[in-house]
């Protein structure tokens, strides 16, 4: 994918020279195209790809001209090409500035690939597409901008970074490669890192945090990223949950369930990968990530099921289920991370399969106590291009995480409603001047792929990024 250029080309269609064309169908318009004789011949009616070898032109069918559609578009064509020898191809400008900028997204992560572990490494020969600044009706364009070409990049670098980390294996993405990653990402950016060992978490007192290190023969890093421009409009605060593995504790997974489970710190890798990007694009706004990097391992020194751990914030938790550990890490990253004060705070987390089975594994849940604010960050997502649903919390599932020895217990007396019951158990924590500024965000769904699904491929999804991205401009545009 860093290979990828797209450039733009101040000439109409026809005069760009290029090893190959590719034109869109739209909502299987072949009249408008002309050229359906030999649709007819091949019996391409509009959908997916058709490629005309004589002409070296490649169609490929949307349903609908949108920025979900094209920047679907843009990563399926980008794949049709991984598997010839093109060098480049043209092509028309659809739609609008938003959709261009989609459309780019999707062709420069039609690119990735996660190879580490390969002997083998597959390059491309597709370096180059040329965007056309004639629109497909004929007329001059001028998007998309230097603006949203430069902010596609910049959010495809991200995402990928995040991708690969998510998909790098445990033993070697743990705490520790967490946290220089992050510095990493702090030096080429030119933003502040500060990273904690076991005993500056020590020191801020994380019990809760600590006591899921324990049977971890690594060492905890708690990572705060900030970037901090001059007058900035707000201050936003992501944390991110950073299990670099869940084998369940003693609570141990069942071995199907623990495959994957590398990817328990998408939702601290995605915090990451914002704060670079956010960075990259020097937005004015302050932004800090806190992510809570440690593993939840098995063994004599596990914290168990009947432990009562001290969370930051003072309360006391009763531990019913080991594997209920993300939301204890993260109860003390939110304590922490609301000593700073934030106007917007959000969290990203692979917290609860329950999420998954509620919403299906395209979709993140947005839980909180602000209407207006879970609805405005449902807005922004899904024009992120990013799926999400709204799950409310209510009265009766709050009663849910009551315990009898402590203040409350690590997992709900039900086992219905989860993913909501952990979200309300994160709430414990929050105090109440942030109640109305926090968010709570479950990508456990989407994070990790199984099966390819829009611009996303097997492995590490990087959910999370566009979504926060989004909230972050949006943020700025508002204040
Ligand atoms: N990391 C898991 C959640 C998860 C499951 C993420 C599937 C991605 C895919 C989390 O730590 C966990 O194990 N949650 C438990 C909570 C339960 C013990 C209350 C779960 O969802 O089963
Ligand atoms: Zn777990
Ligand atoms: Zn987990």
């Amino acid at each position: 994918m860093r290979n990828l250029k797209i450039i733009k080309v101040e000439q109409d269609f026809k005069s760009i020279k290029a090893q190959a064309s590719v034109i869109l169908v739209i909502n299987n318009n072949l009249k408008k195209i002309g050229n359906e004789k030999l649709f007819k011949t091949f019996g391409y009616k509009g959908e997916g790809g058709f490629f005309d070898q004589e002409n070296s032109t490649f169609y490929y069918g949307i349903s609908d001209l949108n920025a979900d559609s094209l920047r679907e578009a843009g990563c399926m064509i980008v794949r049709f090409f991984n598997q010839l020898n093109f060098t480049n191809f043209k092509i028309h400008c659809y739609g609008d500035e938003a959709m261009m900028e989609a459309f780019c997204l999707g062709i420069l992560l039609g690119q990735y690939q996660f190879d580490f572990y390969k002997s083998q490494k597959k390059s491309f020969a597709l370096k180059e597409v040329f965007l056309s600044q004639e629109h497909i009706d004929g007329k001059k364009v001028d998007f998309p901008s230097v603006e949203s070409l430069e902010k596609a990049k910049i959010l495809a670098n991200a995402i990928c970074s995040v991708r690969d980390v998510v998909n790098m294996a445990p033993q070697e993405a743990n705490p520790e490669y967490l946290a220089s990653w992050a510095q990493k990402v702090a030096k080429d950016t030119k933003i502040s890192c500060k990273i904690y060992d076991k005993k500056g978490i020590q020191k801020e007192k994380m019990g809760a945090f600590l006591a899921v290190n324990r049977a971890s023969v690594f060492e905890p890093r708690l990572i705060h990223l900030s970037y901090v421009p001059k007058k900035p409009k707000a201050r936003i605060v992501l944390v991110g949950k950073g299990l670099t593995y869940d084998c369940g504790g003693l609570s141990l997974k069942p071995s199907d369930f623990m495959v994957t489970m590398k990817a328990d710190k998408s939702g601290g890798c995605a915090v990451i990968g914002i704060l670079q990007a956010v960075a990259m694009l020097k937005l004015p706004v302050e932004v800090h990530g806190i992510v809570g990097a440690t593993e939840n391992m098995i063994g004599g020194d596990a914290y168990k099921p009947d432990d009562v751990l001290i969370s930051r914030e003072g309360k006391s938790i009763e531990v019913k289920n080991t594997d209920a550990e993300g939301r204890l890490v993260l109860a003390d990253c939110l304590s922490y991370a609301q000593d700073l004060k934030p106007d917007y705070l959000i969290d990203f987390a692979t917290l609860t399969g329950a999420c998954v089975v509620g919403l299906g594994e395209y979709t993140s849940g947005i839980m909180g106590y602000n209407e207006s604010l879970k609805e405005r960050f449902e807005k922004v997502a899904l024009r992120s291009g990013e799926l999400v649903a709204r799950l409310p919390f209510n009265r009766h599932l709050e009663k849910l995480i009551e315990s009898k020895v402590a203040d409350v217990s690590n997992i709900s007396s039900s086992r219905y409603g989860g993913a909501i019951t952990a979200g309300i158990f994160l709430g414990a924590f929050i105090r109440k001047e942030y109640r109305e500024k926090w968010l709570h965000i479950d990508i456990a769904g989407p994070a990790y792929v199984e099966k390819d699904w829009d611009i996303n491929t097997y492995g590490g999804s990087g959910a999370g990024v566009r979504a926060g991205l989004e909230f972050i401009c949006d943020v700025i545009s508002g204040e």
